[in-house]
Formats: structure tokens, sequence, C-alpha cells
């Protein structure tokens, strides 16, 4: 009874709790408390020590244990390492004020008594917040879960960093944007921006019910939004606001304007917003979503895991894979089979995507397995999210009732289970080391990213983040590279057949006698990296960008012709639309064609003001990016956010791309028309890419080139290099030295050069 009346007082008085502990009892309360204290004080204490998280930069704890700590038994359970995302019980966010709260207690535990230690040990009994083995705190379910605080430290730092956009933002810019469409803008020293308003639905009356059941914005949109956003791009140029009720978007189509989002801002004025809510479920706090705080801590963990040696060393990896491939196409071809070259291309980036980021063997070139559809499941399952405008998975209980929602959650405790016990093995086996240390190692048994995260010295290992960022990069990093080799064999296998001998002449020179590339390969097939290249400038992956600004900004004009006056309120839903960008007559020498060897050539338009344009002796590395063409093209996005695994995806989709070319040739089973186009994160097939597989045996002879490439070049009075004509050499002496270069045979040229 005590005890309960002193419980009932501690909570009364939980506010007290949220005080620095430096407070000191009145000797009648220390009385008071002495006969509970007794009685809670633990068997066996411990005591926590903190050390400094990674890099010391994250200001998060990671705790070992050792004696003289008081904290109770009753607040003690069982349990070590990550728990799954559907885990009852899951880690204190070590980025909230709650955690750090408790460190304040716990680091010193010569605090650790008197009244308010008391207080505080009841409020964390109640709130549920309890100790496990390792020495994490952990939350479990509780009814008074408002005594636990999830604000986050970055939030009241008081700093410069922007505070997260809320409801009345929110409001504000709902009626600023009315307000303007009524044609008040330049009232309120902002630009005149066209509105394009969804409105119209072309389909039938019950697609679009189920559409808006569904929550389903493509449906609404009558086809992929990216198309829709190219249409009213054509209608309403590079920005426009686009209106679905009383929610609207900027839609930017400008490269001036994206290079000031990207690049020019600090990383912290724009946030990745309706995306971060969307993907939060699936990535948590992964790099993608991650907000501006979390980001910049992960991100410096994660980055020097890309190191140089470690790359290299996939690329052995990538051929392995593709190894498997080029076999399981060899046996296809024999047995006379149809083969869908997209869902090959996908499991053979998921086989390598696993191998890579936690050593883990899909094996789903060679099999089907229920891991690796419960992957494809969420996928699928992202996708629609990011393509829905109702969350209905946040409905009540969704995740019990919804057909989708309910296998959602199994899928995802199945992986989450996967990744939880990659993490918690290799934790277990951690070796920590500097992070030059770590790229000297081999680790020949197990050199992947999560290997190299958990032995870095200091990496925070008691946070969910590792987990988050592993599900966010299985899931960024496979299917994009599986649609730019689908949409690069479609783009070569319908085109000039010229280009596809140069491809593969290019490809079989370079790989002559050789099994596998090595990096210097790699470098060596230009052809074929800018042919990969300009199958992501057709078939961007994601084909938009989104971005929330957290403070106002002023966008420059760029070629919109309105001044640079374009005013962004705080809380703005921005998308960059990659797809027009890439697409752009007035960015691109003819825009829709798939031609690899535009990337030799610059282009400019002083039409666009502030944009520098192509500029193809910019390319510094394996693609030219989005410096070459000034933010024109963003392969892989750009500024602080840009993708971490773009050198892996290059040198994987080469590899690859190689190996199959080597051994095989293509043709379509079924008419390129009915590939069809669909949408989500990535631009995938519609049915396919159904493709017959001809094997090539070893002592066919090379592909006859007609000088197709070079010939690119020449037509348009340039070089064979595609630079302009130096003034003492005319065409006439180009057009010669092409024909002397023809008659020499590729692989004569190559050994000429070793
Ligand atoms: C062809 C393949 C790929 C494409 C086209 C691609 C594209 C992109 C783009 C456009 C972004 C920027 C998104 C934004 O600004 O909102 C991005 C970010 C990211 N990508 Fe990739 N990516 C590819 C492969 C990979 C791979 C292989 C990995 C991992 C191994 C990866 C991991 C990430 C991560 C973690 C981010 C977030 C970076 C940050 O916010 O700091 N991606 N990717």
């Amino acid at each position: 009874m005590v005890r309960f009346l002193f419980l009932a007082a501690a909570l009364l008085c939980q506010s007290s709790a949220f005080l620095p502990p430096n407070r000191r009892l009145s000797p009648a309360t220390s009385l008071l408390v002495s006969e509970l204290e007794k009685e809670v004080e633990t068997v066996n204490p411990i005591k926590l020590e903190k050390s400094n998280g990674a890099n010391g930069s994250t200001g998060q704890a990671y705790y070992n244990l050792k004696k003289g700590s008081k904290i109770p038994s009753t607040l003690r359970i069982e349990g070590r390492g990550i728990p799954n995302r559907n885990d009852p019980v899951q880690l204190l966010d070590s980025s909230t004020y709650e955690s750090d709260l408790i460190n304040s207690w716990d680091v010193y535990p010569e605090r650790q008594r008197g009244f308010d230690w008391e207080v505080e040990k009841a409020r964390r009994y109640f709130a549920g917040l309890r100790l496990r083995e390792d020495g994490t705190w952990v939350k479990q379910p509780s009814f008074f879960d408002f005594l636990v605080s999830e604000r986050r430290m970055s939030a009241m730092d008081g700093g410069s960093s922007p505070k997260p956009v809320n409801m009345w933002d929110a409001a504000i810019l709902m009626t600023t944007n009315v307000v303007s469409q009524l044609g008040f803008a330049p009232a309120l020293g902002m630009a005149s921006i066209p509105t394009a308003v969804i409105q119209k639905y072309e389909g039938s009356f019950l697609s679009f019910i189920k559409g808006v059941l569904g929550g389903d914005l493509q449906t609404l949109a009558g086809g992929p939004l990216f198309l829709l956003l190219a249409k009213y791009y054509t209608d309403y140029g590079p920005i426009f606001n686009l209106s679905f009720g009383p929610k609207s978007f900027l839609v930017i189509s400008d490269p001036v304007m994206a290079r000031h989002i990207l690049r020019e801002t600090p990383p912290d004025q724009y946030c990745k917003g309706m995306l971060a809510e969307i993907l939060e479920p699936i990535m948590g706090k992964g790099l993608i979503p991650a907000d501006p705080a979390t980001w910049k801590v992960r991100r410096r963990a994660i980055v020097p895991g890309f190191h140089k040696r470690w790359l290299n060393r996939m690329v052995t990896l990538f051929a392995d894979r593709a190894e498997i491939l080029s076999n399981d196409l060899v046996q296809r071809s024999k047995a006379g089979m149809v083969v869908d070259m997209e869902e090959r291309f996908c499991s053979v980036t998921l086989d390598i995507i696993g191998k890579a980021v936690f050593n883990y063997d899909f094996g789903s070139v060679t099999k089907e397995s229920p891991i690796v559809k419960a992957v494809y499941r969420v996928l699928r399952e992202a996708e629609h999210r990011s393509s829905s405008f109702i969350p209905y998975w946040n409905l009540p209980y969704a995740d019990q009732w919804m057909g989708g929602q309910v296998e959602f959650r199994k899928d995802m405790t199945m992986l989450d289970d996967i990744l939880c016990d990659l993490i918690n093995q290799a934790v277990m086996t951690r070796q920590e080391a500097s992070i030059e240390e770590l790229e000297e190692r081999e680790n020949e048994d197990d050199p992947s990213l999560l290997r190299f995260l958990v032995d870095m010295r200091g990496e925070d290992l008691s946070s969910m983040t590792l987990r988050d960022d592993l599900m966010t990069m299985l899931i960024a990093g496979h299917e994009t590279t599986a649609a730019m080799l689908t949409w690069c064999l479609f783009e070569l296998a319908q085109g000039d057949p010229g280009l596809l001998n140069e491809i593969q002449n290019e490809v079989r020179t370079v790989l002559k006698g050789k099994d596998r590339p090595d990096y210097e390969d790699i470098v060596a097939m230009k052809k074929l990296r800018y042919s990969l290249i300009e199958a992501l400038r057709l078939y961007p992956e994601p084909p938009v960008l989104i971005r929330r600004a957290r403070t106002e900004d002023t966008l420059p004009g760029g070629g919109a012709g309105v001044g640079d006056s374009i005013k962004l309120l705080r809380g703005t839903d921005i998308f960059i639309s990659t797809w027009n960008l890439n697409r752009s007559p007035e960015l691109w020498e003819n825009p829709e064609k798939f031609d690899p060897t535009r990337w030799e050539r610059g282009f400019q338009n002083a039409g666009v003001k502030g944009w520098d344009g192509y500029d193809p002796e910019k390319i510094r590395g394996l693609y030219p990016n989005e410096v070459a063409s000034d933010f024109a093209f963003l392969p892989f996005g750009g500024g602080a956010r840009k993708c971490v695994g773009d050198q892996f995806a290059m040198m994987e989709a080469v590899v690859t791309m190689s190996m199959v070319l080597k051994k095989h040739d293509f043709t379509f089973a079924i008419p390129p028309e009915e590939v069809g186009m669909q949408t989500g994160a990535t631009i995938h097939t519609m049915n396919g890419l159904q493709m017959t597989v001809r094997t090539i045996s070893e002592d066919e002879p090379l592909p006859k080139t007609d000088g197709y490439w070079t010939k690119q070049h020449l037509k348009r009075g340039l070089s064979t290099n595609g630079l302009p004509i130096a003034k003492e050499e005319d065409a006439e002496t180009q057009e010669k030295k092409l024909n002397m270069e023809l008659s020499i045979p590729m692989e004569i040229k190559n050994e000429d050069a070793n």
C-alpha cells in the first residue's frame, strides 16, 4: 500500500523527473523513500559506462555493463541485440530527449539517490522503460506512454537548423496557394506560377472508384504520374503547381532550380517530406528517408564503407553472380525457352546486393524462395505507397484486417528477422578497428558492408538505424540497377543494329580471352558505359525526386522566364521531375532518341538562363554526371544527398551486361511495343522483357561494324571523338581518318593500344 501511494505521488510529480538529476532530497523525504529503495535495489547491481557514439559525432550512447549502478531488478529484462520491427519491445531511440535524460542519470551512479531518483525509477517503471542484459534501454508497450518524451534532441537544440514543418505552416501554405491561384501572387510578392489541376478522369467509373478507394494517384491520373507531369510540362513549362483539391505540389523541370535545391542550399534546408512519411514503416530512419539530423550522422558512418578497395573486391562478386546468370541463360537458350530478361536482371542484382550489403545469399537466380517473394512484395508495397495520396496503411489496425497490409506485416517481419539475426551475429563477432585498418582488411569470408559498419570503431550498435540503413540499401540498390540493365538491353535490341554491333564488338574485344572483366576493362568499355547511362537518361530511377522546404526560399528563375522571384513557403512539397529534365528539348538534342554517342558531344542553350549546358570535358569517373550536365541529368541525384551507391551500381551494371552480351544474342519474343511501361519508384516494363536468347559460340567472328558511333559525330560536322574539329583539320581529313580506322579490325587496334 505504502508503495502504491508512493508511486502514485511519483506519477503526479512526473514532471520533476524531466528535470536534471542534480537536486537533493530533504531528510524527511529521505526517510519516506528509504524503505522502498531497499525493496527495489537490485540484487546484482551493475554500472553503466558510457562510450562515445560513432566517430564521436552522434551524441548517442552505447553502454557497457559494469558493477555499481543502482538500476533495480524491476527495471530489467532479459534480451539483447536488435529487435524485430514488429516486436512490441523496441530499442529506445537514441536521438531523443528521453534517451539523453536516461543517460544523464545513469552515467553518474552517484546521482542515483534521493527523492528525484525514486520518481525517475517509478516513471521508467510505469512508462515501460526497461534495461536489457546488453545494457540497452528498451520501451515496452505501456498505458502510460505519455511519460516518455519522443522529442528529438535536434528539434530542441535551439541551433540554426530549421524546425520540422507543422500544421500552422501547412495552413499558411494552403491559404497562400489558394490566394495566389486566384491571381494575387504578385500582390504577395510572388511570381505567378501556372497551376495544373487534376480533375478530369478519362478511365472507367469503376477504375476511378478503385483508384479513390486504394488512394492510387496513378489510377486517378490515368497512367504513370511522371507521364502526366510530362504532359503538363509541355503545357505549362519548367515550373507549375500541381493541384489535387486543397493539396498542391510544386513541379520543377529546370536544371538551375534543381541545382539550387539539391546543391546550393544547406542539406538541412530541404527534407524528403512526404517520401519520408511513406517510407518510414519500411526503411525507418534509413539514409534515403532520414531527416537531416539523422542523415548527417549516418551518411558519415556509411560512406567510408564504399571505399575503393571494397569496390574493387566487389567486381569479383559481380562477375561471380553474372556468371551464374550467363550459365543459366545458356541452359534456357538450349531448351529454346523465352526468357524474361527483366526478371533475370532483378534476380541477379538482388543476389549481388544481398551478398555485398549483409553477406546473405538469396540465390534468386537459381531458385524461388519465400524470402525472395517477400522482398518483392515489400518492394511493390513501397511503390504503391509512394504513388498513393491516401495513407491507407495508417488506417486503424490496417495490418490486422486489410488483406495486402496483413501480408505486408508478415513479409516485413520475415525480412526484419533475417536482418536482425545477421546484425546480431555480426555484433557477436565484432572486431573493432579504425576506418583505415578496416580498409586494409581482406575479410575473405565476409567482405560485406555490414561487417565494415559493425567493426568500425565507435559505431553505435545499440541504434536501430543500422537495421534501417541495411533495409534501405536492399531496396534502393537492386531494382534500380536492374531497371538500368533492362532498359539498356531493350533499347539496344530495338535500335539501330549498327549500335548493338559496336557494343558487342567492344565487349568481345576488351574481354578477349578473359572470362570476366576487371576494373581496367570496365573503364575500357566506354561505349557500353555510355549506353547504360543513356538508358538511365530515358528511364530515370526514380522519375521524380521529392523534397519539402523547411524554410522559406527564393528559387532562381532558370528557363521559366518569370525572373528570380519564385518564393517558396515553408512546407512547400516539391517534385523535381527527372523524367522531364532528361527528355527536355531545351536541354538535349533529339531527346527522345536512345543515342549513347550524345555523351561525347557538348550541348548549350542560352535560353535557359544560368545553365552552363552539357560539357563532356567535365566528365570525371565512369559516367557523365550531374556536374558535366550542370544538373540537367541527375542519374544518381546531386548535392549532399546524392546516391552513395553510384560507383557500385555502374560497375555492377557494366560487369553484368558485358558478361551477358559477350556470350549471348537477344531478339524480342514479343513486339517491342508490347513490352509496355509502368512505374512506382522505378520504371518497370508492363509485360516483362521477353527475349529469345542465342548463345554465341567461342569461335564466332566479331560482328561487323559500319562505324556507327563515329558517324554520329561526323554527320554533325564534329571530329570523330565528338569534339569540335580543330581548325587545322577539315572535315574531309576526318572522314579519311575514319575510313582508315574502319579498315583496321578492332582487335588489332586494341592490341596496338596495349
Ligand atoms: C542504377 C542504380 C541506382 C540509381 C539509378 C540510384 C539512384 C539514386 C538517386 C537518384 C538517389 C537520390 C535520391 C534523392 O535525392 O531523393 C539515390 C540515393 C541513394 N541511393 Fe541510389 N541509386 C542506384 C543504386 C544504388 C545502390 C546500388 C545503392 C546501395 C548499395 C544505393 C543506395 C542509395 C542510398 C543509401 C541513397 C540515399 C543517399 C542519401 O540520402 O544520403 N543506390 N539513389
